[in-house]
């Protein structure tokens, strides 16, 4: 339901207390200090529905709000935020903001699934696909304004996607800057800010209309669920993602929900942890023998760093390495961590590790020796002495 964040208890804390105290209920004797889970198809009500009247599942369910309103509380949104059956369905509604015969503006190096939507999408004939380098601004720029256009001429993008970092290349776009060009020419921008967390970048606040998030990854952080969800103070168009979301089913299910919750009460603790692990990692890698790159925006020779000591607050946990002797030596420290997790996925208290051109769909830029790390919350020495012995193999 449409509560409005902003009169909420946690207005002016800090986001490591809101994490904590947002979307509690009302404090009455007897109370649970927990939401409860609401499991319920449908609810009571009887003529004409009010505008914010739950009325049935698939439009709403009690135990959405207090996570929605948590989300919106650490993005800086004006409007409660929509929670979604995983990340992509967020994806896919946030898309459908694309008119038919639009163009998009998307990251090359976006995430795999976002890239493969939006070109099953393209195939369809709903909309162009841009892809760009979301590191080159002036590139950017020029993509939104459709100079050089696939068809000859020169119409402007209708939406620009930014993910920064991107995944698994670890580029950091300009956002601030990226989202006056797209509004300059009318443009929407999406920011899916997954790998940073409302923690880390607020991309709102840097002038995005939507925010999303694969809730499976850092806002839950245990890997136990798949979520998603979007963000905006817009509410013309969160309108439409909350229609879409409820006329497509994409709709979580209110334990899944719950979870992220309590998830989420532990956030600044989990990346505090983590980004600082990530950015002993990257060092040390930076000097191993067997390790040809390391992409960590966090360290000064990173393309990426100055930038993102700009916007961000923090540089993430997610650190990627290149392996000297190619794809199949990438893949042996994969098989040989023993501590580590070799799994595709992030943002979980357990540190995973994956050579992402394993799979198919990953795009053929990325180097085929390049391991992504996604750093938890386990001791440091003890994640290098796996990680040194592995790649010591
Ligand atoms: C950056 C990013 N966005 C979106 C998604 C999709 O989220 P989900 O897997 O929850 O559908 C992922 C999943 O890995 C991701 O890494």
């Amino acid at each position: 339901m449409m509560q409005a964040p902003k009169s909420s208890s946690t207005a002016n804390l800090s986001p490591e207390t809101v994490v904590v105290a947002a979307g509690r209920p009302p404090r009455e004797p007897d109370a649970p200090v927990n939401p409860p889970i609401v499991l319920s198809s449908t609810f009571h009500g009887a003529g004409v529905p009010a505008p914010d009247e739950r009325v049935y599942g698939r439009f709403s369910n009690p135990t959405w709000d207090p996570f929605e309103t948590a989300l919106s509380e650490l993005e800086g949104a004006a409007l409660p935020g929509l929670v979604f059956s995983s990340g992509l369905a967020a994806v896919a509604s946030a898309l459908s903001l694309i008119p038919t015969g639009g163009i998009l503006v998307m990251p090359r190096h976006s995430y795999q699934g976002s890239l493969l939507l939006a070109a099953g999408e393209a195939d369809n004939g709903r909309f162009t696909v841009r892809t760009v380098d979301i590191a080159d601004t002036e590139q950017v720029i020029a993509a939104l304004q459709g100079s050089g256009a696939e068809s000859g001429a020169a119409r402007p993008a209708d939406m620009l996607w930014i993910e920064s970092p991107t995944n698994p290349m670890l580029e950091v776009a300009e956002i601030e800057v990226l989202t006056h060009a797209a509004h300059d020419i009318g443009a929407l921008v999406v920011a899916d800010n997954t790998f940073s967390t409302p923690l880390v970048t607020r991309p709102l606040e840097l002038g995005a209309d939507v925010v999303l998030h694969s809730v499976t990854k850092y806002l839950a952080g245990h890997s136990d669920v798949v979520l998603g969800a979007l963000v905006t103070s817009d509410g013309e168009l969160r309108g439409r993602l909350h229609s879409y979301r409820s006329l497509h089913g994409a709709i979580a299910g209110p334990f899944e929900v719950w979870l992220a919750l309590r998830g989420l009460r532990t956030l600044a603790l989990r990346v505090e942890r983590s980004q600082a692990t990530a950015a002993l990692l990257a060092q040390r890698l930076l000097d191993h023998p067997a390790v040809e790159a390391v992409r960590y925006p966090g360290l000064p020779g990173d393309a990426g760093h100055e930038r993102a000591a700009k916007q961000m607050e923090g540089f993430g946990s997610i650190l990627c390495i290149e392996v000297a002797g190619g794809a199949a030596a990438a893949e042996a420290v994969a098989e040989n961590v023993r501590l580590w997790l070799p799994a595709t996925s992030l943002g979980g208290v357990e540190s995973l590790i994956e050579r992402r051109r394993r799979q198919p769909g990953e795009p053929a830029s990325v180097p085929g020796n390049l391991l992504r790390l996604s750093v938890g919350i386990e001791h440091a020495e003890d994640l290098w002495a796996d990680l040194t012995q592995a790649l010591a193999r």
